[in-house]
């Protein structure tokens, strides 16, 4: 597929893989992007996933015929982009690998490849003849090896993970597309990229002078319109720039926490506050997470369960540690029935996570009853 008369798509669509890592499901699928910069000399930007590898060959073909590949640029190491390189070489045994020293040993390590590697430093260009390769180091977003690869001519940047998303691409045109991306690219931010809000920033500021009109990432659509809409978006996101509402997530065996949860849910709604509610027992944690991502505040549900955090609910509470999720407002409420423990363990973790615990929370022993689960009190440190 066509990019520009020098820059041509040859990812694919995965719609088969139903979780993302084995983790994250992909309700509206996802792309793994590779590129070819096309001048005296051709580039390939990055490889695609393992089961991919004859139509990645067959859209190589298609763009460049019987002409070869001089160099594989490798920005990035997660198997989903370079599982593909052996194949590459085999295919085009004289094309050298060009990439960074951290790099090496993984491509060694997953790829069994050590020789006709070309390593760049930061701000180290490349000639393709009529057009240029320059390449930026952004560590930690999400691996060390992390890169960007710039083409001066094109003002265009091949980010890696950066700027991507989950979901598919729409075939044929796979430029722009911001609202319709926008809750599976935050999905994607939350779950995979999350835990580097500082090194997204700092990727964000030293990409910032280069006068971009053109974003590649290898997952989600080509941004050239709407730049600015995506660039601002990952901005918030890294910088916990919140939105003021709630993410109102729960667990529960029987009913009653749910209950209690729904009626929380539907105090904050009568007072206009964003309420975005989530199952965890019926959802995966990511659509919660992202909604972590995006809002002031967090209240949780869980039953006690074995002295306990019901475990669904421990997991969400993990999940945000684990991304260094802090300074939300917070609430916890849930059943018991002989002593209840889930609400205190909840709100001893929230302090420790620099959360602001807004209501010392609600536990109600057995069934729920308005009268036992008082959710205008609870939700009004929210409103
Ligand atoms: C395996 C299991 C372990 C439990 N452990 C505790 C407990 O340690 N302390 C307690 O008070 N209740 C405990 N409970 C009772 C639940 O907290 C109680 O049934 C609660 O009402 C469930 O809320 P739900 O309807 O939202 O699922 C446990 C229940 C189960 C099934
Ligand atoms: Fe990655
Ligand atoms: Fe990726």
């Amino acid at each position: 597929m066509r990019i520009s008369e020098r820059i041509r798509y040859v990812g694919m669509n995965d719609l088969k893989t139903q979780l993302f890592e084995h983790q994250w499901p992909l309700p509206y699928g996802v792309s793994y992007n590779s590129y070819l910069v096309i001048g005296d000399k051709i580039a390939l930007i990055d490889t695609a996933a393992a089961a991919y590898e004859d139509i990645f060959l067959s859209n190589i073909k298609e763009e460049i015929g019987e002409r070869k590949i001089d160099y594989l640029v490798v920005n990035h190491m997660e198997p989903d982009h370079s599982a593909l390189q052996a194949v590459i070489r085999k295919e085009y045994p004289d094309c050298t690998i060009v990439t960074n020293a951290k790099a090496v040993p993984m491509i060694e390590g997953y790829q069994g490849l050590s020789d006709n590697i070309q390593i760049i430093k930061e701000g180290e260009c490349l000639s393709l003849g009529n057009v240029t390769l320059q390449f930026f180091m952004i560590p930690m977003v999400h691996w060390p090896e992390t890169m960007v690869t710039w083409c001066p001519e094109e003002r265009t940047v091949f980010s890696g993970d950066a700027f991507g998303s989950f979901k598919a691409v729409p075939e044929g045109s796979l430029i722009d597309g911001f609202e319709c991306f926008r809750d599976e690219m935050t999905r994607y931010y939350a779950s995979i990229v999350g835990k580097y809000g500082q090194t997204v920033q700092a990727a964000l500021k030293k990409v910032a002078p280069l006068n971009i009109e053109r974003i590649c990432p290898t997952h989600g659509p080509v941004w050239e319109k709407e730049i600015s809409e995506v660039v601002g978006w990952y901005d918030r996101l890294s910088a916990a720039k919140l939105e003021r509402g709630v993410c109102l997530a729960y667990g529960s065996m029987y009913g009653n926490t749910a209950k209690a949860a729904k009626s929380v849910a539907a105090e904050l709604e009568k007072n206009r506050v964003v309420c975005k509610m989530h199952d965890l027992c019926e959802e995966n944690l990511s659509f919660a997470l992202a909604d972590a991502f995006i809002y002031d505040s967090i209240i949780l549900g869980s039953p006690t369960y074995n002295a306990g955090v019901f475990p669904p609910v421990q997991a969400f509470m993990d999940a945000l540690k684990a991304r260094g999720v802090k300074n939300r407002r917070f609430a916890a409420f849930g059943s018991f029935t002989w002593a209840g423990t889930s609400v205190k363990l909840l709100n001893n973790q929230a302090v420790e996570m620099q959360f602001e615990v807004a209501h010392n929370g609600l536990s109600f022993a057995q069934g729920y009853t308005p009268e036992k689960f008082d959710a205008e009190e609870i939700a009004k440190p929210f409103i």
